[in-house]
């Protein structure tokens, strides 16, 4: 709690500043001479002293003197009926912060007298408050610089992967378009979506794949059929992701989701078998542009399928591979921006959607 001293031989006049202050919440104390005070702020520090002039024994510019002896920190506000220029001035020099007159009406109380304590037991408060609100500034501008770095070092990462393998290029650009396209679109249907989900699922798409760096070129590549061995090498990948994301402090949350793009709802998906509720909604919608865009796109053992085929996979995997909403949101919204897209004149066909 604050501490305010009045120093004042005239009872009434100490006694109307400590009232006053006391409904405001601070413990104010009286002395009624100099030795008194100084006895009190040598015991309780104040945080504020008002301070007589004219007084027995002991004057107020003594009392000052000795306060400011002891403590600079304290501050001194002198209360005078009748302190000549020349006094106030010396108090000034000695370190009075402020000067008020009496008697004083209740008017004088609540708005000149209480505007100078405020200032006097604030301004410094207020002064470091500007002073964290700048550094909180500079801590936003510094926090937007390493995000935007952040993306920059996704984007390549994403970029050095798919230079390796030549039948996967620019996949995860289009699966990031298609599940941009698919989030879009449960927002229509009032899922709340915002812009922090989306920039998530900006990054999961881009890097989902990104483990496959640790997968050999022979099996990347490979034209024909995979072996059961080869198999379970590519099935690692999802675990390489999060190994090789996992140094990355500020992507800890995005590493779940790509970890889990390959599981099933029904449970018989990789790496940990997750079902249904346990598998994140942008994994879920990851699962559905990925495997639309690996069926559209050639591959080295397999030539693209058409689109319509591709939906028919989909719509036969709805609640085993894939969750039904999102299948059913990513071809409502696929057929709709076709339309757009035909209207517009712009050729479309597998991959080939307008970017949103
Ligand atoms: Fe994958
Ligand atoms: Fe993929």
């Amino acid at each position: 709690m604050l501490e305010i001293l009045v120093v004042d031989d005239e009872q009434e006049i100490a006694k109307a500043l400590q009232d006053f202050f006391t409904e405001k919440g601070y413990n104010v104390r009286i002395a009624t001479n100099g030795k008194i005070a100084m006895e009190i702020v040598k015991e309780h520090r104040p945080h504020l002293v008002f301070l007589d002039i004219r007084m027995p024994m002991m004057d107020g510019l003594s009392v000052l003197r000795n306060i400011r002896e002891f403590d600079k920190s304290i501050k001194v506000i002198m209360v005078t009926a009748f302190g000549t220029k020349e006094i106030m001035l010396e108090a000034k020099r000695l370190g009075a912060v402020d000067f008020i007159r009496k008697p004083f009406t209740p008017a004088y109380l609540k708005h000149d007298v209480i505007d100078k304590v405020n200032v006097q037991l604030f301004g410094d408060l207020r002064e470091e408050i500007e002073e964290k609100n700048k550094l909180i500034d500079k801590l936003e501008h510094l926090n937007e610089k390493i995000t935007r770095n952040f993306y920059q070092t996704v984007m390549s990462l994403a970029a050095a992967l798919e230079s390796r393998d030549r039948y996967t290029h620019g996949h995860s650009e289009r699966v990031d378009m298609y599940s941009r396209i698919i989030a879009k679109e449960m927002a229509s249907f009032g899922l709340e979506i915002d812009k922090k989900f989306l920039d998530n699922l900006h990054i999961e798409s881009r890097l989902h794949d990104i483990g496959k760096i640790a997968v050999s070129d022979i099996v990347l590549n490979k034209p024909g059929k995979l072996t059961e061995s080869e198999f379970i090498e590519i099935r690692k990948h999802p675990g390489e992701s999060a190994k090789i994301l996992s140094p990355l402090d500020n992507i800890q949350e995005n590493i779940d989701v790509i970890y889990a793009h390959h599981e099933r709802v029904d449970g018989k998906g990789y790496p940990a078998r997750k079902t249904e509720s346990r598998i994140p909604l942008r994994a879920k919608i990851i699962a559905v542009a990925d495997a639309f865009d690996a069926m559209t796109s050639d591959r080295p053992y397999r030539k693209a399928i058409p689109v319509e085929t591709a939906f028919r996979e989909l719509e036969k995997n709805k609640n085993l591979q894939f969750d039904g909403n999102v299948v059913d949101c990513f071809i409502s919204a696929y057929n709709k921006k076709r339309k757009d897209s035909m209207s517009r004149k712009v050729q479309v066909g597998s991959g080939a959607l307008e970017k949103i």
